[in-house]
């Protein structure tokens, strides 16, 4: 029997990561091949007529599985009924303008976004913040939304992940899907610390550790974690325009496995709230290694954490707790 069509909301649909994103929720590869949806797209009205072109698209994609498009720049009719909320929308930063500034803007963006959330979502939606700074805004999302389960408010740093990915298959030239149980721990910013004392490639002998693979610490403790936390930078670079269908794809992959589940013996790395797990400061939307399972992530428990990484963890929660108080200074 077929089954009833999800709403998922997309906010900045009109934007770079809404335009690479819609068409991957509608061809299914969010939440499956089997799963009809009905598209919510939300953007402020200077983009009306750009996010109406983006519909036009959508009809004349003739997608089988998308049952509907909701295009508004109306929040309440956005947020209505929705069981996933992908939150990409915000305010980016302009010449001139300085960190409070941008952080003021979406603070109030985030804030009254949270209110539509939990007065008009379906119960239960799952939402990833995306913009950025993706953990404060989600931390804030989840200040005002109180009736919205924490454990339904994440961020994204599945990118993140996937780049790590992508370095460790490069440098090894071994397909990416053979590499798994890298972690990104903290905040999507460059103090994120990638982390591959856990992660393990499949060979034709068995599973085998990273390390003893590249055999290069000093690649892995040096270059390898700066690549990754300066990729986002190094694509702006680049494209003259941030990350879009790297960023679309990660969060494809983050709603799917959230919702799917994770492949037995495998984790990927989410922004979740914290609960002082690896004692890191309760209250920050933090970047763990999660496994999924019936729509639920659990945090990975029990890793040995030495040291170096000790720091490195504790040097990215500083830094969120750091946006945290900014962002507070922004709502008083
Ligand atoms: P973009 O500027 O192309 O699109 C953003 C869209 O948001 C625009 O269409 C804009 O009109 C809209 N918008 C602004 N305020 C809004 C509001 N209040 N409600 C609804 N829509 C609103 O930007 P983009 O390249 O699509 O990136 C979007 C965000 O994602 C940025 O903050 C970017 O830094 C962030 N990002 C995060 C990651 C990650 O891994 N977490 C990766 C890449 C980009
Ligand atoms: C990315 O990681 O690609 C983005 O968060 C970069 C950015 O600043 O938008």
């Amino acid at each position: 029997m077929a089954k009833d069509p999800v709403r998922v909301l997309v906010t900045g649909a009109a934007g770079q990561i809404g335009y690479a994103l819609v068409p991957m929720i509608a061809r299914g590869v969010m939440l499956g091949p089997d799963q009809p949806v009905i598209l919510h797209m939300l953007d402020i009205p200077p983009a009306a007529e750009s996010l109406n072109g983006v519909k036009m698209e959508l009809v004349d994609a003739a997608f089988p599985l998308l049952k509907g498009v909701v295009a508004t720049t109306d929040v309440v009719e956005a947020c209505t009924g929705v069981s996933i909320a992908v939150m990409v929308g915000g305010f980016p930063r302009k010449e001139g303008m300085e960190r409070k500034d941008v952080m003021s803007k979406n603070v109030s963006i985030y804030k009254s976004q949270a209110s539509a959330l939990e007065k008009h979502a379906a119960p239960n939606c799952k939402v990833l913040v995306v913009a950025n700074p993706a953990n404060t805004n989600a931390l804030i999302l989840k200040e005002f939304a109180p009736s919205i389960s924490e454990k339904n408010i994440t961020c994204l740093t599945r990118l993140d992940h996937n780049r790590a990915l992508g370095q460790i298959s490069e440098r090894l030239n071994v397909q990416v899907s053979d590499v798994k149980n890298v972690i990104i721990w903290g905040n999507h910013s460059s103090t994120q610390y990638p982390d591959v004392n856990h992660a393990t490639v499949k060979t034709p002998s068995g599973e085998k550790p990273v390390r003893e693979l590249v055999a290069d610490d000093e690649w892995l403790n040096g270059e390898f974690i700066t690549t990754v936390q300066q990729r986002g930078a190094a694509i702006i670079k680049a494209r003259k325009l941030s990350s879009a269908l790297s960023a679309a794809s990660a969060a494809c992959d983050h709603i799917h496995d959230w919702v799917l589940g994770t492949p037995e013996g495998t984790w990927v790395s989410m922004g979740v709230y914290s609960d002082g797990s690896y004692n890191v400061p309760a209250g920050l939307i933090y970047s763990y290694p999660v496994t999924c399972r019936n729509g639920e992530w659990t945090i990975v428990q029990g890793l040995p954490i030495d040291e170096f990484s000790r720091q490195k963890m504790d040097a990215t929660a500083q830094e969120l707790a750091e946006e945290k108080a900014l962002a507070y200074s922004c709502l008083s």
